[in-house]
């Protein structure tokens, strides 16, 4: 691999590796100070020197985004992209990419103070703090995820918005009819009366318009039960939209675990599929004890990285990623026949017992393979004489 695949692999969101993680919480580190900074320059009861201090600082963040800017433009054509694509036209994909250009208005305030303008006004530096939030924000897995359940739903948000609009006018217009003669001020003209149906639709109710004639009230508790109703349907609509894009994403980082663990490179993929929708991932620091000897059995494990010991009686076996152990508990309904402690840290998919039974009668082909090994340890350990 190259050093600018390197670094890139470094920046990359979907890195969670140790190096990735902490220089994700140093860049988040740098965006808060530089927020506070600039916040901190607008108090008007700040001294001179404090003031300088903040100054100082907003410079110091801004020129770390100054580098990071070049840095992330030096290694964009790594950023997965068609190939047809010459590595400049890679750099200017990235630069106009809406990351790429918050980047660069991100960086603004360092090439201001590198042309002397240093010290900008308080006030006008403010304008940094909405930039770094931006910038925060596109940083932020949440973001990411709201966009993409945004995008997933946009037909049926469209929907919602049209029924919003179309509820929304005629109620304006009908209010207009009713209501212009005696408050000619608020329901004078159609646009006037929108304010109205707005603030009744949305259920918000400022109170500061209000129908006077009867049928015009009538109107107003049509058009809020309208407004619930529609503000239900988004809240479902958002809702279910989150729920499919978690579920999914989960199942893409479980798949990808289990593509690690050898056990199941001989398995079909449509086994895999139905094992991966009932695994989740658990992590252990090193010398945790996963499984105690003597307790019921809860669940059984797969190594997707890092090492175990397992303590039978006086005789030990160490097991390395891609294995599994904790299966013997469930397959015998026996308590634990050993202690299992992680000689590393380690990550794990577990399947709990309820899963184990239910991917049983699902793929009975895949538990077979799990008591063959599973007969194979009873017969050591039985040998041995640990039992
Ligand atoms: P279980 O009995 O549920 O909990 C302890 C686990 O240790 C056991 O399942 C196996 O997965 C594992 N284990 C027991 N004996 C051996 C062995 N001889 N080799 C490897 N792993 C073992």
């Amino acid at each position: 691999m190259t050093r600018r695949a390197d670094i890139y692999r470094l920046f990359n969101p979907s890195n969670h590796e140790s190096g990735a993680n902490r220089l994700r919480f140093f860049e988040v580190l740098v965006n808060l100070i530089g927020i506070v900074s600039v916040s901190a320059g607008t108090l008007h009861e700040m001294s001179t020197s404090a003031r300088s201090l903040a100054a100082l600082v907003t410079g110091i963040v801004a020129s770390l985004f100054l580098a990071e800017y070049l840095l992330r433009l030096w290694f964009a054509p790594e950023i997965p992209h068609p190939s047809t694509l010459t590595t400049a036209q890679a750099r200017l994909r990235w630069a106009l990419s809406p990351t790429g250009v918050i980047d660069l208005l991100a960086m603004i305030p360092a090439l201001a103070v590198a042309s002397g303008e240093a010290r900008l006004g308080a006030e006008s530096a403010s304008v940094f703090v909405l930039l770094w939030v931006l910038k925060l924000a596109t940083g932020a897995p949440g973001v990411a995820l709201i966009a993409r359940v945004l995008h997933n739903q946009r037909s049926a948000l469209g929907a919602v918005a049209a029924l919003f609009a179309i509820v929304l006018f005629s109620s304006a217009t009908i209010a207009h009819w009713l209501e212009a003669e005696t408050q000619p001020q608020f329901f004078g003209s159609i646009p006037s009366s929108l304010w109205w149906a707005v603030v009744t639709l949305t259920t918000t109710g400022y109170g500061d318009v209000v129908p006077q004639s009867p049928v015009g009230r009538l109107l107003g508790g049509v058009v809020m039960l309208f407004g619930i109703s529609v503000l239900a349907l988004l809240a479902g609509i958002l809702a279910n939209g989150f729920a499919d894009e978690v579920r999914r994403r989960e199942f893409i980082r479980i798949w990808d675990l289990v593509a690690k663990v050898h056990f199941f490179s001989n398995v079909g993929a449509i086994a895999v599929a139905d094992i991966v929708g009932q695994l989740r991932s658990r992590s252990f620091s090193a010398g945790q004890t996963v499984i105690s000897k003597g307790e019921a059995g809860d669940a059984m494990y797969f190594l997707v990285s890092g090492s175990v010991r397992v303590q039978i009686g006086a005789r030990t076996e160490i097991l390395h990623e891609g294995a599994f152990f904790g299966e013997m508990a469930l397959l015998e309904r026996k308590p634990r026949s050993a202690d299992v402690v992680t000689l590393t840290p380690c990550t794990t998919l577990v399947l709990d017992v309820a899963d184990f039974y239910r991917l049983a009668g699902m793929q009975p082909g895949l538990i077979a393979a799990i008591e063959v090994e599973a007969k194979r340890r009873r017969a050591k350990d039985n040998e041995s004489g640990t039992q």
